[in-house]
Formats: structure tokens, C-alpha cells, sequence
């Protein structure tokens, strides 16, 4: 169990706010009820990322993920997990310009009970992000390493390595943050730029491999708990070895069924 004492507070976007330079934020992904649950009340932000799409979905990369998926979705983490603040990720495309961006935002509020919405991008979606929260919706941003901008780039790029990205990025988070996003998440920067930026802003900003110098920290859930086999990310620590201990599971189960072991006297009707 944990060795920090944690009363759950359910949080909101002044609390997020606050939290700047007073608490470390803890965010984690979740697609599901089931595992909303669990986080629900140690969690101080579940995100229902569109990295779904990889680790639910397991296509190949974030970009064919759909409005309703992240909908659908949503609504299984919101009722799973009621008192947790839930962001959902804008997949890509649907904030390409203002008026579509507030459409899909209004359909989110309108269909789910996410509290917020993820947008990436910095300096370019300066003016959706200002749409957006002048028309009240709650937005977190999301620089460095944009996982939607994977095609358009040729790969996963990890920023922050010269003095002009650095400056860049400083200029892309302050962007975001002028036009009302309550929160930042950066990802893929190195330590000294995330430190840069996370010195240069009011908001909370949020990392993922970005060190540890911001004001706090997301993870997939399925990454940290070692349920993804195929290769583990520098920035990512195993919590638990999920993989291992369901593989051993599920093969248990087979012996038992294979040897009459299960079900037993007490578990039959
Ligand atoms: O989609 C996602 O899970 C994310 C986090 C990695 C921040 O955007």
C-alpha cells in the first residue's frame, strides 16, 4: 500500500490549477470501467487518451481513432469511476479548424461527463484552444512530442535537444496556456527544456517522458503495469509485471480445466 497518505478530493479545473507549485498532479490513462475503478480514487486525473487506439485497438499508431470511439469509451470510464476528473483526447481530425473543433466539444459535453478535453499542439492551435475555452470548455494541452503528428513527421521525435526547439516549445506551451488551457501535458522533451517550460508557465504542466522537473506525471496504464510485451519505452517504469502474472494465470486455468481441477464441488450449483 502506499506510504503517502492520499484522502481522495475529487478534483476540478481550479484544483488542478492550484496544484501548481503546491502537490504533485498523478494522471493515468484508462479505457475501461473496470480499471477506472481502481484508479478511480488514487488517480488525481484519468485520462482516456487516444493511445487506445494502440493498446485497446492495436493498430499501429493514434491516428485512425474515431469521435465516438473516444465517446463510447469515455462513458465506460465516466460510469466506472463517477467521482474521478476525466479528460478525454480529441483523436485526430477533429479539431482541424474552430467551428469543427467546438462541435466535437460540445458533443463530448453533450454525450459524456468528461470534465475536459486533450488537444495537441502548440503555437498552431493557439486560436482553437482560445475558441474552445471562450466558449466554455475546459482544455488541456498537449506539446513536445505530439503522438498525432507521427505521419506528418516521419516518426516519434523527442524535442528539447537544441536551444531554438527549446525556445519553441517555451513558445508553444506559453501559447496554449494564454489561450486558456488549464493544464499542460509535454511529452518526449528532454528534462531541460521540460524544465524550461514548466519554470516559464502558471498552469500545471504534465510530463511523460519528460523528466523529472514538471508538476507532475501521466502513464499508460497497460505500459506501467507491464501489460505491453513488445519493447518498454526509456521513460516508462513497470509498477507490475501484468503480462507475466495474467500469462501464468490463464495457464493455471488451462491445467485445471485440462486435469479436472476446476470447477470443484464448492463451485458447482
Ligand atoms: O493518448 C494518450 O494516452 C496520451 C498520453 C500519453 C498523454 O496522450
Amino acid at each position: 500500500m502506499s506510504i503517502i497518505k492520499n484522502d481522495f478530493e475529487k478534483m476540478n479545473v481550479t484544483k488542478i490549477k492550484k496544484a501548481k507549485n503546491n502537490k504533485n498532479l498523478t494522471m493515468i490513462t484508462a479505457y475501461d470501467a473496470l480499471f477506472a475503478k481502481l484508479f478511480e480514487e488514487i488517480a488525481d486525473i484519468i485520462l482516456v487518451g487516444d493511445s487506445l487506439n494502440m493498446s485497446f485497438a492495436g493498430k499501429p499508431d493514434t491516428l485512425s481513432a474515431t469521435l465516438d470511439q473516444m465517446i463510447y469509451h469515455t462513458n465506460a470510464v465516466c460510469a466506472g469511476a463517477p467521482k474521478a476528473f476525466v479528460v478525454l483526447d480529441m483523436p485526430f481530425g477533429t479539431y482541424i479548424n474552430k467551428d469543427e473543433a467546438l462541435t466535437n466539444a460540445v458533443k463530448v459535453y453533450q454525450q459524456t461527463n468528461a470534465a475536459a478535453i486533450k488537444i495537441e499542439g502548440g503555437e498552431d492551435k493557439a486560436d482553437i484552444v482560445k475558441h474552445l475555452t471562450s466558449n466554455s470548455i475546459a482544455v488541456m494541452g498537449h506539446i513536445g512530442l505530439m503522438p498525432q503528428y507521427v505521419r506528418s513527421e516521419g516518426g516519434y521525435k523527442v524535442r528539447g535537444k537544441t536551444e531554438e526547439d527549446t525556445q519553441q516549445l517555451i513558445r508553444d506551451a506559453k501559447a496554449i496556456e494564454e489561450a486558456g488551457a488549464f493544464c499542460i501535458v509535454v511529452e518526449g522533451v528532454l528534462s531541460d527544456a521540460a524544465k524550461k517550460i514548466t519554470e516559464a508557465l502558471n498552469v500545471p504542466v504534465i510530463g511523460i517522458g519528460a523528466g523529472n522537473v514538471t508538476d507532475g506525471q501521466v502513464l499508460v496504464w497497460s505500459d506501467m503495469l507491464g501489460f505491453f510485451e513488445e519493447f518498454k519505452p526509456k521513460f516508462v517504469r513497470h509498477y507490475l509485471d501484468g503480462a507475466t502474472l495474467v500469462k501464468e494465470a490463464v495457464n493455471k486455468y488451462r491445467d485445471d480445466v485440462q486435469t479436472r481441477a476446476f470447477p470443484s464441488k464448492e463451485e458447482e450449483y
